[in-house]
């Protein structure tokens, strides 16, 4: 078949830091949002504006926005868990929002301190005031595969939360296997669901790396006609939430697979490999990238 052309989404400077224990300061933030822009990456997820009391990590949002220059052709969207969020990062001259409902009752609890239901009921409001003020919005659900708190996630109820999502007016949901514990057999389970209330370009694949799957998961998604794929620099990341999950899927890991694939990506893998060092000198640990640490340019 075809060459697939894919948009990568890229998360590590949110869903990536959000993780870090040690507070990285806003300039290093900014750096690293910068750097992956001009490897070519053309959707940055770059700030939360979640409670500083659930995620210190996150709680210079406004610093980032406000700072953050802007380049040409690039989206820089941020996650926003309810309405006091979105009038906070309103004032940061923003063009696209992402809300984040889980697809779990235990992981709902942990995460945002209420029921699925509840959460969907917050998302709405944020979602018909950005749309009001004329931003995009983007949806996650996570938990698709597997909950840390209650097993085996059935995916009927995750094609409901995204046909919810839908109907608020997400131009996109992303599947978020929050924990990595997705198999090829259990996503195509999941997009046969899916794919019943969505069609393949409403949808993005967002894989932690938990047990190594994620690259296996996101070809069997693919073959589904799936167009947009999160990453995350180096590999960073993983849930507060969800503790012993890991990073997502490395961006670097993605753009080298999408190249074996014969896929036009338009980013430079020598600058994501740069911005990816960057940022893993900066915090002091090995790359989670196995491309990245394969490749020797120094
Ligand atoms: P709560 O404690 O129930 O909220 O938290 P509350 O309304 O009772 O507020 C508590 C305090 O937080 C109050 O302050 C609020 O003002 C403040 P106090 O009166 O005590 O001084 N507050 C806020 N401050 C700033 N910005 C806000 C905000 N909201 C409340 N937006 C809440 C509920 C949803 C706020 C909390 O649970 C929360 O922030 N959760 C987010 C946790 C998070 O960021 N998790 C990681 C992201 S999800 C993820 O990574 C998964 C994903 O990648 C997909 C995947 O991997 O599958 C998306
Ligand atoms: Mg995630």
């Amino acid at each position: 078949s075809a060459a697939p052309q894919v948009r990568i989404y890229e998360v590590g400077p949110r869903d990536g830091l959000q993780n870090e224990s040690k507070f990285v300061p806003t300039d290093v933030k900014i750096e690293l949002i910068n750097k992956i822009a001009a490897a070519g990456i053309k959707n940055i997820e770059s700030a939360s504006f979640v409670s500083p009391k659930w995620v210190k990590q996150m709680s210079d949002g406004v610093e980032v926005m406000k700072n953050l220059p802007r380049a040409p052709g690039v989206n820089y969207p941020v996650l926003i868990p309810n309405l006091k969020g979105y009038d906070t990062a309103k004032q940061c001259n923003i063009e696209e929002v992402a809300i984040f409902p889980a697809g779990s009752e235990g992981f709902s609890q942990k995460n945002l301190n209420c029921s699925v239901e509840e959460g969907l009921r917050r998302f709405k409001l944020v979602a018909d005031q950005a749309i009001k003020d004329g931003l995009r919005v983007r949806g996650y659900v996570s938990c698709v595969v597997g909950c840390p708190y209650d097993g085996p996630i059935h995916p009927k109820g995750i094609a409901k939360i995204t046909e919810q999502l839908l109907e608020m007016g997400c131009y996109e949901i992303s599947l978020g296997d929050t924990i990595g514990v997705g198999t090829a057999g259990s996503v195509r389970r999941l997009m046969r669901e899916v794919l019943a209330v969505a069609k393949p370009e409403q949808l993005a694949l967002h894989f932690h790396d938990t047990y190594g799957q994620a690259l296996s998961n996101l070809l069997a998604g693919l073959e589904f006609g799936i167009k947009t794929v999160d990453s995350s620099i180096s590999g960073l990341g993983g849930c507060p939430y969800a503790r012993g999950a890991s990073g997502n899927l490395a961006t670097e890991d993605l753009v080298y697979f999408l190249y074996g694939l014969g896929a036009n990506t338009d980013v430079d893998l020598v600058k994501l490999i740069e911005a990816g060092r960057y940022i893993s000198n900066y915090l002091g640990k090995p790359t989670d990238s196995k491309v990245n640490r394969a490749i020797g340019f120094y």
